[in-house]
C-alpha cells in the first residue's frame, strides 16, 4: 500500500501550518533574539520599535501571565530572556504586527544593550569549568581493572562527532487561535501535541484543558520538533492570549537554522582492549556531550548514547560514562537516533583504531564481536531474538564478499589517484522510550453509521508513514476497504496524553491502542451479528472484504448495512483504546533493567572511491540487510531504510555546522550547509528484507524503522577512512567526522604520524 499522503503531496495540496487559511483579524508574530551568546540585559527598550505602523504588541517576559518556564526535563529555559542571554538566537521578545513585512520593520528599531559574560562552546571547556547539566552517567558490567590486566592489546583515542541541522522542510511554526474563556486552539507543527499542551498551559497559567492542540502533519520533524516545535507554540498562543486575535508564527529559513537546535555534538575518549583472538574484552569511554544552553531533551539523549555504547558487539567488562556539557550554543535537541549514533561512532572509531594498529582487517574484528543470544547489554537487559550474525552473514553473501575485496584490492593496485574503501556497519538499536513512563498510547475509533470510520490516534504523520500503517491496522482488523477509513488530525481533545510521536515508537505504540479500539468495536458488532441472524455462536462469524460471513457461508450482509443496522439496535460504535509496553522497565539508581520491547538489528556494506587529487568521493553502494520482522508495509519501510541511510551518510560526510567562539552560527543558510542531494546518494542502495519473526510487540510484527536505519551511515566514514588508508598508509587520527572533502584531502596528504600539533577542532568552533 501506497503512503496515504502520496496523492495531495505530488499535487501540492497538502496541508501543513503556512498553509491554513488566514482568519481574519491574524496578527504576524516575529521574535526578536539574542545576538550574544552570552551576556546581561542590561536595557531593552521596545517604544521606538512599538510605534512603527501596523505593529499592535512588543511582548517581553513581564508579560508572560504564568510561569516563564519551557524546560521539560529541567525547568532552565525560559520563553522569553529574563535579565540574561545564553545564546544567540534566543527569544527576547515577540513583536506581533499586521503584516510579517511591519513585524520585522519593527525588530530592527528594538533597543537593547548587553553586558557581555563569557562564552564557552566547547563541551571539554564547559565539563571542566563544573558547567555540566545533571549528574554523569556511568554504566558497569563485568570487572575493568582484571579486564585490563588480561587484555592483550589496547588501543587509546579520541573520536568526535559533529552535530546536523535537521533541516526539515517546513521549518517550526504555529498558529494560535483565542476561543471564549481564556482558552486557546492552536496548530502546530509538532512532534509532540502534548508537549506544546502542556508548555503553553504553563506559560500562560491556564489548566491544560483550555488549550487544544492541533496537527495535521509535518513536513518532516526528524526529532527538530519533538522538544523544539514548543517555544513556538507557546509564543503564539501568549501573542493570541494577550492580543484576542488569531496569531501566527512561521520561521524563515534563517531564524530556523539560527534558534533552534541540532543533533549533539560529542568529542569522546575511549579504551579498547583485545585478547590475542582478538575479543574485544574492556571498553571505556568518556562522552562529553555538547548539550547547548539548556537541557531540552539532552539528558535523555545522553542516556541513549550509554545504551548504544557497544553497537552490536558483545562486550563483557565495559565502563562508559557520559557528561552532558553546558555551553553557549542554542540548545541541542533530539535528531534520529537520538544519541544512539554518537555512542556507536565511537566503538567503530576504536574498532577500527585497534584493526589498523594490528594490521588486520577491521570487518574480522567486528564480526567475531557481533552480539548473540543470551549474552547481556551492560545495562542488564539479555540479548534475545539477535540477528547481528544473520544479517552480518546475508550481506556477505549477498555482495559475494571475497569477490568484492578482491576487486576493490585490484582497483587500488592498479589505480595511484583513485582508490576505492569499504566497510562494514552492523546495528543494533533498542525500540522503546529509554524514559519508561513514556511508554504508552491511546487511540479513538468512530465508526460511523454509514460504516465509514474516523481514526484518531496520539501518533504524528511526519513523512514516515505511520497514518498510513495505522490505516492498514483498521482496514486488516475490520477487513474493509481504505476508501472508507480516515484518518484524523492528530489532536489533543480527541486523544489526550500523547507522548511525542518518536523513539521509532509511533507505530507500535499508537498501531497497538489503535488495534485494542478497533477490536472491541469488533468484538460488539460480531455480538450483534449472533443475536441478529440467530447464530448458535459467535465463533465462527468472521469480516472478509467488506463482507460478513458465519463459518465461511456469506450471511449477504455487507459491513455498512451491518453497522447501520447495528446503530439502529444501538450498539456502540465509538471506541478508544489504550496499549502500553509490557515488561519495561529500568532503574537508574542501577543503570539496570529491561528498557527496550525489543532490538531492530541489520548488517551493511558501504563502497566508496575517492580521488587523491581532488579529495571527493563517490559512494558507489550500500547494500543492506535489514530486520524489519514481518514488514505491514514494504514500500514505506524501504523509504524510511533509505531516507535514513542517506541522512546519517550526511551527518557523517558533507554536513559541518560550524559555531564561531562567539557562538555564531558561520553553517548558516544551504549555501555554508551541505546536504545530501541525489548526486550524493550511493549509485546503487540494495535493501535486503530480513524476514524475523518478532515477539508480538511490534504491531502487525512489523518492526519499528524510523531511526535504525541511519545507523548505516556510519558506514560511510569508515569506508572513506579505509580508502584513505589505501593511499596514505600513515593517516592517523581520522575519527573526526564529518569528513568532508578538505578533511579527506588533508587526510591524504598527512605527513607524521599521530601529530600532537594538529590543531584541535573537537569543538567544531572556528577562530574567525
Ligand atoms: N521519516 C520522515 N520522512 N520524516 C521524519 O521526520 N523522523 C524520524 C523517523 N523517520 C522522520 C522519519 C524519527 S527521528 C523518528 S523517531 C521516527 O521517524 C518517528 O516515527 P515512527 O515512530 O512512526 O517511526
Ligand atoms: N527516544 C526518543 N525520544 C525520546 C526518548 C527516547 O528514548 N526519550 C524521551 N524522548
Ligand atoms: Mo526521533 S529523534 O525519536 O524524533
Amino acid at each position: 500500500m501506497k503512503n496515504i499522503d502520496s496523492f495531495t503531496h505530488t499535487r501540492g495540496e497538502s496541508i501543513y501550518v503556512d498553509d491554513l487559511a488566514i482568519l481574519g483579524g491574524t496578527l504576524y508574530a516575529t521574535i526578536f533574539d539574542a545576538s550574544i551568546a552570552h551576556a546581561k540585559i542590561i536595557k531593552l527598550d521596545v517604544e521606538a520599535a512599538k510605534k512603527m505602523p501596523g505593529v499592535k504588541h512588543i511582548l517581553t517576559c513581564k508579560d508572560i501571565p504564568g510561569e516563564n518556564q519551557i524546560g521539560g526535563i529541567i525547568p532552565d529555559e525560559p520563553a522569553l530572556a529574563l535579565d540574561e542571554v545564553h545564546f544567540i538566537g534566543q527569544p527576547v521578545a515577540l513583536i506581533l504586527a499586521t503584516s510579517v513585512r511591519a513585524a520585522h520593520a519593527a525588530k530592527a528599531k528594538i533597543e537593547i544593550e548587553y553586558e557581555a559574560l563569557p562564552i564557552v562552546t566547547c563541551p571539554r571547556e564547559a565539563a571542566a569549568k563544573g558547567s555540566i547539566i545533571g549528574a554523569v552517567r556511568t554504566f558497569k558490567m563485568g570487572e575493568m581493572s582484571q579486564a585490563w590486566s588480561k587484555a592483550r592489546y589496547c588501543f587509546e583515542g579520541r573520536a568526535d562527532t559533529n552535530g546536523q541541522e535537521h533541516l526539515y522542510i517546513e521549518g517550526q511554526g504555529a498558529y494560535a487561535f483565542p476561543i471564549e474563556n481564556d482558552c486557546i486552539r492552536v496548530v502546530s507543527s509538532t512532534q509532540g501535541p502534548t508537549q506544546v499542551q502542556r508548555g503553553i498551559a504553563r506559560v500562560l497559567g491556564l489548566a491544560m484543558h483550555k488549550i487544544e492542540v492541533d496537527v495535521r502533519r509535518l513536513g518532516g520533524g526528524f526529532g527538530g520538533k519533538e522538544d523544539q516545535a514548543t517555544p513556538f507554540a507557546v509564543l503564539a498562543s501568549l501573542g493570541a492570549y494577550i492580543s484576542k486575535k488569531p496569531v501566527k508564527l512561521v520561521l524563515h529559513r534563517d531564524e530556523d537554522l539560527r534558534m533552534t537546535g541540532k543533533r549533539h555534538p560529542y568529542s569522546s575518549d575511549y579504551k579498547i582492549g583485545l585478547d590475542e583472538d582478538l575479543n574485544i574484552i574492556a571498553y571505556e569511554v568518556d562522552f562529553y556531550q555538547n548539550a547547548g544552553a539548556s537541557a531540552d531533551l539532552s539528558p535523555a539523549v545522553l542516556e541513549r548514547t550509554l545504551f548504544h555504547a557497544t553497537n552490536a558487539y558483545y562486550v563483557p567488562n565495559i565502563r562508559v560514562s557520559a557528561t552532558s556539557c553546558r555551553t553557549n550554543l542554542p540548545p541541542n535537541t533530539a535528531f534520529r537516533g537520538f544519541g544512539g549514533p554518537q555512542g556507536m561512532f565511537v566503538i567503530e572509531a576504536a574498532i577500527t583504531h585497534a584493526a589498523e594498529a594490528l594490521e588486520v582487517d577491521r570487518a574480522r574484528i567486528q564480526k567475531q564481536n557481533l552480539l548473540k543470544n543470551d549474552q547481556f547489554f551492560s545495562y542488564g537487559q539479555i540479548v534475545e531474538g539477535c540477528e547481528a550474525q544473520t544479517t552480518w552473514e546475508q550481506v556477505e553473501k549477498f555482495v559475494d564478499i571475497e569477490a568484492r575485496r578482491q576487486s576493490v584490492a585490484a582497483y587500488n593496485e592498479t589505480h595511484e589517484f583513485h582508490k576505492k574503501g569499504l566497510a562494514f556497519m552492523p546495528i543494533c538499536f533498542g525500540i522503546s522510550f529509554t524514559n519508561t513512563p513514556m511508554n504508552h498510547a491511546r487511540a479513538l475509533v468512530h465508526v460511523y453509521q454509514d460504516g465509514s470510520v474516523g481514526v484518531s490516534t496520539g501518533a504524528v504523520e511526519m513523512g514516515q508513514g505511520v497514518n498510513t500503517k495505522m490505516l492498514q491496522v483498521v482496514q486488516q482488523t475490520f477487513s474493509i476497504e481504505s476508501s472508507k477509513i480516515k484518518l484524523e488530525t492528530t489532536n489533543t481533545t480527541r486523544v489526550a496524553n500523547t507522548s511525542p510521536t518518536a523513539a521509532s515508537a509511533g507505530a507500535d505504540l499508537n498501531g497497538k491502542a489503535l488495534q485494542v479500539a478497533c477490536k472491541a468495536i469488533k468484538e460488539r458488532l460480531v455480538q450483534f451479528v449472533r443475536k441478529h441472524f440467530n447464530l448458535a455462536d459467535e465463533a465462527l462469524v468472521q469480516f472478509k472484504n467488506d463482507q460478513i460471513y458465519h463459518n465461511n457461508t456469506p450471511l449477504n450482509c455487507s459491513w455498512e448495512s451491518l453497522v447501520s443496522q447495528a446503530f439502529l439496535a444501538r450498539v456502540q460504535l465509538s471506541e478508544k483504546g489504550h496499549y502500553a509496553t509490557p515488561k519495561v522497565r529500568f532503574d537508574k539508581t542501577k543503570e539496570k533493567g529491561h528498557p527496550f520491547a525489543y532490538h531492530v538489528y541489520g548488517s551493511s556494506l558501504t563502497e566508496v572511491s575517492i580521488d587523491c587529487l581532488r579529495g571527493t568521493y563517490r559512494f558507489d553502494s550500500v547494500d543492506i540487510v535489514h530486520d524489519f520482522g514481518t514488514s505491514m508495509n514494504p514500500i514505506v519501510d524501504r523509504g524510511q531504510v533509505e531516507g535514513g541511510l542517506v541522512q546519517g551518510m550526511g551527518w557523517m560526510t558533507l554536513e559541518e555546522i560550524a559555531y564561531n567562539k562567539q557562538g555564531r552560527l558561520l553553517s548558516s543558510a544551504l549555501s555554508t550547509y551541505k546536504v545530501p542531494d541525489i548526486y550524493f546518494a550511493p549509485r546503487q542502495i540494495n535493501v535486503e528484507f530480513l524476514e524475523t519473526k518478532t515477539p508480538n510487540l511490534a504491531i502487525l510484527k512489523s518492526k519499528a524503522v524510523g531511526e535504525p536505519p541511519l545507523m548505516y551511515g556510519i558506514g560511510a566514514f569508515f569506508a572513506l577512512t579505509d580508502a584513505i588508508k589505501a593511499f596514505n598508509p600513515s593517516a592517523t587520527g581520522l575519527f573526526e567526522a564529518p569528513m568532508t572533502h578538505e578533511r579527506l584531502l588533508m587526510a591524504l596528504y598527512q605527513e607524521t604520524a599521530a601529530n600532537d600539533s594538529k590543531p584541535s577542532t573537537f569543538d567544531h568552533t572556528i577562530n574567525k
